[in-house]
């Protein structure tokens, strides 16, 4: 994209940001905004990068699908080969339609169902990541009466700050996630007399959006430590599964290299004869997509102006949640002698927090403008909502001189649909039927009381 961070796929020709071969006002006029736009090229080249960086290794790439769980996105890794991370049913679900061979999802997460657990067995998957005592327990519980043995690795918490953001950092001792690293031998020595499960390996995972590889190798060699450790017990251990969280640039930010990250992987585990897993999420979509707005005002603000988007924090919530940066520019690239001003970018959610930059410097811009926001692939379309009753921004992807809606925006009658006002809440209402009357009467009830 625009000004710093490297977006493949995304690039202004003659002063038309295009999604590879296509304008993204083109787009736009047909989808209407916002929409989130996704290059296939751009997802390719990202999963190309990091695979060749590991070839040489024995190993599997399990795309986190949590960072992006569009089926057209998790169906062009699967056709490059890729497996699945995945942590609800929902996203098995996703990634079992999207064709990728059971053999290859692992299912993670601190608070897997026991319908999860069961549909996961059944599904066959690879190897289920247990994270807990009782969790194990409930797993060789329920394979075991399914007349099956469940194939898992042990999450390992290495106690290691990963220095990102505190609500993404998830190694520390204090974490809600994983096994203490000094539990895991008794742990393991009693999953491998249970029936119902096959302690295959260990994993880890220290946080999201890491910038620096001191914290993988403190915990990567933890893990290389503990694997030996277990073996020495005469514990077979045949995996081990490292996680995700490679940072990506967003603003100007040095991201790690996957060759370098690739590099220590080798250094720490060539010797141990062990097939690694990788889980990346963001650093295979993050600025793989976009999302795309049209500016509905500029209204002049008492400091400075206010640009008001037709994107809001439902649809994507990061600046919101974490005080992320997105890279902000418009669709139509500015001339060069245009003098940028300090700008505040907001949607029309109402509450502050749906403020997307505050002293944006930006050309000018006015209402009817496509404004974009960069390194919106990762975590964006996954963690919208319908707050304040906003229609789900559809996705689209693009391949070359062509698109398709990948996700399309639902409508209002599709919004309602899903709710009920039950008849005892309507005064006189009939069992199920909320006529208009008796909706009536209950405004007129409600207002009684007010
Ligand atoms: N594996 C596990 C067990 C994870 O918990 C995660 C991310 C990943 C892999 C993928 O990590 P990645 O490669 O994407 O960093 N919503 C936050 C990010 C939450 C990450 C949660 N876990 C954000 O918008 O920054």
């Amino acid at each position: 994209m625009p000004v710093s961070t490297p977006h493949i796929g995304f690039a202004y020709v003659d002063g038309d940001l295009r999604a590879e071969g296509l304008a993204l006002s083109r787009i736009a006029a047909t989808v209407g905004t916002p929409f989130y736009c996704y290059s296939r090229q751009a997802l390719t080249s990202g999963y190309a990068g990091l695979a060749t960086a590991l070839s040489h290794l024995p190993a599997m790439i399990c795309f986190a699908v949590k960072a992006n769980s569009n089926l057209a996105v998790i169906s062009t890794f699967a056709q490059l080969g890729a497996g699945a991370d995945v942590v609800s049913e929902g996203e098995l679900r996703r990634a079992l339609a999207a064709g990728v061979p059971p053999e290859r999802i692992v299912f993670s997460g601190v608070g897997k169902t026991r319908d999860e657990l069961r549909f996961a067995i059944e599904a066959d998957v690879g190897q289920i990541n247990v994270e807990s005592e009782p969790e194990l327990d409930a797993l060789n519980e329920i394979a075991s009466a399914m007349g099956r043995t469940a194939r898992i690795s042990f999450r390992v918490n290495p106690d290691v700050d990963a220095h990102t953001h505190d609500k993404i950092s998830t190694g520390r001792r204090q974490d809600k996630f994983g096994i203490a690293l000094a539990k895991i031998p008794d742990i393991y020595a009693r999953a491998a007399a249970m029936p119902g499960v096959t302690p295959a390996g260990v994993a880890v995972h220290i946080g999201s959006q890491l910038l620096d590889l001191t914290p993988y190798r403190a915990a990567f060699e933890r893990v290389a430590t503990l694997v030996t450790a277990l073996r020495a017990a005469g514990h077979t251990v045949e995996r081990v599964d490292l996680g995700g969280g490679i940072g990506i640039r967003y603003r100007d930010e040095d991201a790690i290299d996957f060759q370098d990250y690739a590099d220590l992987v080798t250094e720490i585990f060539n010797d141990l004869d062990c097939q690694l897993i990788f889980e990346p999420g963001r650093s295979l979509v993050g600025n793989a997509g976009i999302l795309v707005s049209t500016v509905l005002y500029v209204k002049e603000g008492e400091d400075r102006p206010i640009v008001v988007v037709d994107a809001a924090m439902n649809d994507l919530k990061r600046p919101a949640m974490y005080g992320a940066y997105h890279e902000i520019a418009p669709a139509r690239q500015a001339p060069a002698e245009a003098a940028e001003r300090a700008v505040d970018v907001v949607g029309p959610i109402c509450e502050t927090g749906d403020t997307f930059a505050i002293r944006r410097k930006m050309p000018p811009v006015t209402a009817g403008d496509l404004l974009v926001f960069g390194s919106a692939g990762a975590y964006g379309a996954v963690m919208a909502s319908q707050y304040n009753s906003r229609l789900l921004a559809p996705e689209v992807m693009v391949d070359g001189d062509k698109y398709a809606v990948v996700r399309a925006r639902p409508s209002y009658d599709d919004m309602l649909a899903m709710e009920h006002v039950p008849a005892w809440l309507t005064r006189g209402g009939a069992e199920d039927s909320a006529t208009e009357e008796a909706a009536k009467g209950a405004e007129t009830a409600t207002r009684g009381v007010a």
